[in-house]
């Protein structure tokens, strides 16, 4: 027999389900996206479902995005969502761990390591960081390799370099690696749905934190004697950052935050750079149009060893690399349910409907931004369709003020892979930064194509972060010098 179980006539309708407590877990779990659009269908843009026995509520297309990233924090808050899931990772005292108006003093902290001044400084760190890479990797003059595998560590190495600073950066291969994969163990759906279980990668995690903590400690302490000494690297900003009151962050909660923002860009970047590659690989006439717009730049043809270390300006004008990111992140969006949770009733603004307090509500940006009603052909990857959309500059607002606590981006854009409002991302722009340079590198240096037998890989949802299912087989060619 089926459920029917709606709480009050007042809710948004329940999604009916066949085993209690359990409810549609299972095949949300297998995939959430064709499981929230079928429901989208018979419901509209509200609809709650049942998960182990927790209320969720999903908010879709442009008006849900509005809701649950606009809600008043009074109502519904992400540090009750998240913290039971991050706090083993990032430690205490950061992020989700404290009250909102402390995280939005910590990403304002964030926000000095991620200036133009300091993407200026980055861009060659980026660039030195693949060839590196590659030299020492991708030896062959053609070969298959495992995408995923290989953009993951770039972009651990540069991001470690850039904003754990080159102390840390040198230690990767002395076990800190190692470490982040130990946290890493503790992001998965289980530890959201099971947090009461004592599981033992809380234990093994712990001891990587306190592990790392102690690195991280005898880092800052060096460079605390050497205070004459400046770094451009996110490490010397948070060193340097105060609170309102003038209190400085501690060193553990300086760690703790760099902790957080390497995992924030970890798995998000490295998805969106191998979803960005393979459909490249795919697309051979696109890599042309970015080959001919970079030697149009520069004046000169470009190939695997002569090409020019762009500027920051250089990287912010990749007109067509830029489109690239911002379709694959339209379509391959990596964070695809963002929640909160309701501790006070709240109304949906035009309905008729309130949600109880205990509920956990569902952003799914993606649900819109892979809708016909907004984009033609909506699941084919056309980087060229932005070329006349209108498009935010993502790499301008590093210049620009995030308004924490207000409404930053419109949250009415049917595209919003890094959410809105007051818990949108920082990372942005550095994303972009980081991508595009990886990108240029790696186009400038191989022909790239899919694997004959693998082909596109399929998404992944096992993970916190939808990844493409492995193995990402993917073919290199070196190109002429
Ligand atoms: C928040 C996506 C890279 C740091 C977010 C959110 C999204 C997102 C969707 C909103 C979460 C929510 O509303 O619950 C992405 C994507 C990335 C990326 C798609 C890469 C392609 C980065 C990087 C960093 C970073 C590189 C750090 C350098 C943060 C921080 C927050 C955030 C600090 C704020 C969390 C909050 O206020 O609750 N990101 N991110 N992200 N991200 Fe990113």
């Amino acid at each position: 027999f089926e459920q029917k179980t709606n709480y009050s006539p007042s809710e948004p309708p329940t999604v009916s389900y066949y085993v209690p407590f359990i409810g549609s877990m299972i095949e949300f779990g297998i995939n959430p996206i064709k499981f929230i659009r079928k429901n989208q269908k018979i419901h509209g843009n509200f609809f709650t479902f049942l998960m182990f026995g927790r209320r969720m509520t999903v908010c879709v297309d442009i008006d849900g995005n509005d809701f649950v990233f606009n809600a008043k924090h009074s109502c519904v808050t992400a540090e009750d969502a998240y913290n039971s899931l991050t706090k083993p990772v990032f430690g205490e005292g950061v992020v989700y761990d404290v009250p909102n108006s402390v995280l939005m003093e910590q990403k304002r902290m964030v926000k000095a390591g991620l200036s133009i001044e300091n993407f200026r400084a980055y861009i060659p760190i980026f660039i030195q960081e693949v060839n590196q890479y590659i030299d020492k990797h991708w030896t062959e003059s053609e070969g298959t390799v495992d995408l995923l595998q290989s953009i993951s560590e770039m972009i651990i190495m540069t991001a470690s370099h850039t904003l754990l600073g080159p102390e840390i950066r040198s230690k990767l291969h002395e076990g800190v690696a190692d470490l982040y994969h130990t946290l890493d163990s503790c992001f998965t759906p289980i530890h959201f749905l099971f947090e009461w279980l004592p599981l033992p990668s809380y234990y093994s995690s712990g001891k990587a934190h306190d592990e790392l903590d102690r690195i991280f400690g005898t880092v800052i302490a060096e460079r605390r004697k050497h205070t004459g000494e400046k770094h451009i690297d996110m490490l010397d900003a948070l060193m340097e950052s105060r609170y309102k009151n003038g209190e400085p962050l501690s060193d553990k909660h300086v760690g703790n935050m760099l902790i957080a923002l390497l995992m924030a860009g970890q798995h998000t970047s490295a998805a969106t750079t191998t979803w960005a590659l393979l459909n490249l690989a795919a697309n051979p006439d696109v890599v042309n149009e970015a080959r001919a717009e970079n030697e149009a730049k520069f004046g000169r043809k470009l190939g695997a060893k002569s090409f020019p270390e762009p500027s920051y300006e250089d990287v912010k004008d990749f007109v067509v690399l830029d489109n690239v990111v911002r379709e694959t992140l339209r379509i391959r969006s990596p964070l695809i349910e963002l929640m909160r949770k309701v501790v006070k009733p709240v109304a949906i603004p035009n309905t008729n409907y309130v949600i109880p307090a205990g509920n956990y509500i569902i952003a799914s940006p993606i649900i819109s931004s892979t809708d016909e009603k907004y984009y033609k052909a909506a699941e084919d990857w056309v980087p060229s369709r932005w070329n006349t959309a209108e498009k935010e500059d993502s790499m301008d607002k590093a210049t620009t003020d995030y308004g924490f606590g207000a409404t930053t981006t419109s949250a009415r854009s049917p595209t919003l892979p890094f959410g809105a409002g007051r818990h949108r991302c920082i990372g942005e722009q550095f994303a972009y930064v980081q991508i595009k340079t990886i990108l240029y590198v790696l186009l400038n240096r191989f022909d790239f194509s899919l694997d004959p037998k693998r082909g596109m890989p399929e998404r992944n949802y096992q993970s916190m972060v939808v990844l493409p299912e492995g193995p990402v087989l993917c073919r290199y060619k070196r190109r002429a010098d």
